[in-house]
């Protein structure tokens, strides 16, 4: 490149116009090359700035007399051109690489996992409550609910279970202190001393004093009793089933308890026993058994109980609903009839998803809540199957 001294000898020189030309070629050239932004702005500089060899080859128009200036102010300007538009032209080509050189960098894979932003999860006694309603949804039940803070009548004396009935003595639960003693005659206008209720079967009085006959529901909720160990917490859910009809039997009883168990197990291998039993509020009165298999200390559901390394594992209470509990329900018993159950949620879900401490339950340890929680999207569905498939730690 020709110094600033040098350049007045070509202008002024030999040949102008063809002088011009190298510089430009060699202008063209080195831009060209310029293989950065900050290169090519150096340029820019070089050539164009105030300082630049560009300029100062226009201002030597200024110099010059008017006649002279005609003549090669056309070239120099062409010139000055040129080289701006080389600058510019290059200049969109680095940044049209620099943009290429990004994307291909920064390149995003959509068939990539999303990162997923923490969130909470779904209570394993929430998560089984969804597959019960789910399940029992498909079989024509709907879901009712009754109060936690129950009166006696209902808790006990409507069940069946006056003021001195010795089968209160298995649900010892929480009293308002200022609770009277419950009154042999107790009925629904003089219901008692309020309490914690302590199973979920008040809520069969309630719904068919509300509701009436035919009743297909299932009652899912919290129960209270004094009581406290490695199966046993203060607060616990159960859920109860219940249907009326005219000519309810046994044997649906027993076709909907193995319907449900094998949907909720997702297994069909369930074989149930019904042993006689006692409640006051069903007549006659059946306990459920369950097989399973030992395997590796694990019982695992499925097969009949007396098979060998098998056995009976009790699930849940039921029978034929006592005329007696019906009648105090507002429903003739001589028309109406129907069976009942009432099975633990929290044991059901220990069963089904492996946890062996109830009161972990009831902790709110986050590290227990992120491993047995279920995600809030899985939501459980009969025709693929009701088991949350993306379950512990999934959050
Ligand atoms: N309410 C009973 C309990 O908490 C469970 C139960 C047993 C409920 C038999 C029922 C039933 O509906 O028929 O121990």
């Amino acid at each position: 490149m020709p110094t600033p001294a040098n350049r007045r000898a070509i202008i002024f020189g030999n040949g102008l116009d063809m002088d011009l030309q190298v510089l430009e070629q060699e202008a063209r050239a080195r831009i060209a090359a310029a293989g950065t932004l900050d290169a090519l702005e150096d340029l820019r500089v070089e050539f164009l700035g105030k300082k630049g060899s560009v300029s100062a080859l226009l201002k030597t128009l200024g110099a010059m007399a008017a006649e002279e200036r005609k003549d090669k102010a056309p070239a120099i300007q062409a010139l000055r051109q040129a080289v701006a538009d080389g600058v510019a032209e290059r200049k969109a080509a680095l940044e049209a690489d620099q943009l290429e050189q990004r994307l291909a960098a920064e390149v995003l894979d959509l068939s990539l996992p999303v990162a997923m932003a923490p969130r909470g999860t779904v209570h394993p006694v929430s998560q089984v409550m969804d597959e019960l309603a789910e399940i029992f949804a498909d079989l024509g039940f709907t879901v009712a609910t009754g109060p936690e803070i129950e009166d006696d009548w209902h808790n006990f004396g409507a069940l069946n279970m006056p003021a001195s009935h010795p089968a209160r003595a298995m649900h010892d639960t929480f009293y308002f202190p200022d609770a009277a003693p419950p009154r042999e005659g107790q009925d629904r206008e003089e219901p008692g001393r309020m309490l914690l209720r302590t199973h979920t079967s008040p809520v069969q009085v309630r719904t068919m004093l509300q509701e009436g006959a035919p009743l297909r529901i299932i009652a899912p909720g919290r129960v209270y009793r004094s009581d406290s160990d490695a199966t046993h917490t203060p607060m616990f859910h159960q859920v109860e089933g219940l249907v009326i009809d005219r000519d309810i039997h046994l044997g649906h009883l027993k076709w909907t308890l193995e319907t449900f168990l094998k949907a909720f197990f997702e297994t069909q291998d369930i074989v149930l026993r019904l042993r006689p039993s006692y409640f006051p509020f069903t007549e006659p009165s059946v306990e459920v058994d369950v097989g399973f298999a030992l395997v590796e200390g694990k019982r695992v559901l499925g097969g009949s109980g007396d098979a060998p390394g098998h056995g009976w594992m009790e699930l849940l209470g039921s029978g034929m609903v006592n005329a007696r509990v019906i009648a105090m329900s507002g429903l003739d018993p001589n028309e109406w009839q129907g069976f009942a159950f009432g099975v633990g949620v929290d044991r059901l879900a220990m069963l089904k998803y492996g946890m062996d401490d109830l009161r972990a339950f009831f902790d709110g340890d986050l590290r227990w809540l992120r491993h047995y929680g279920f995600s809030a999207f899985d939501q459980p569905t009969l025709s693929a199957g009701v088991g949350a498939r993306n379950s512990g730690g999934g959050a």
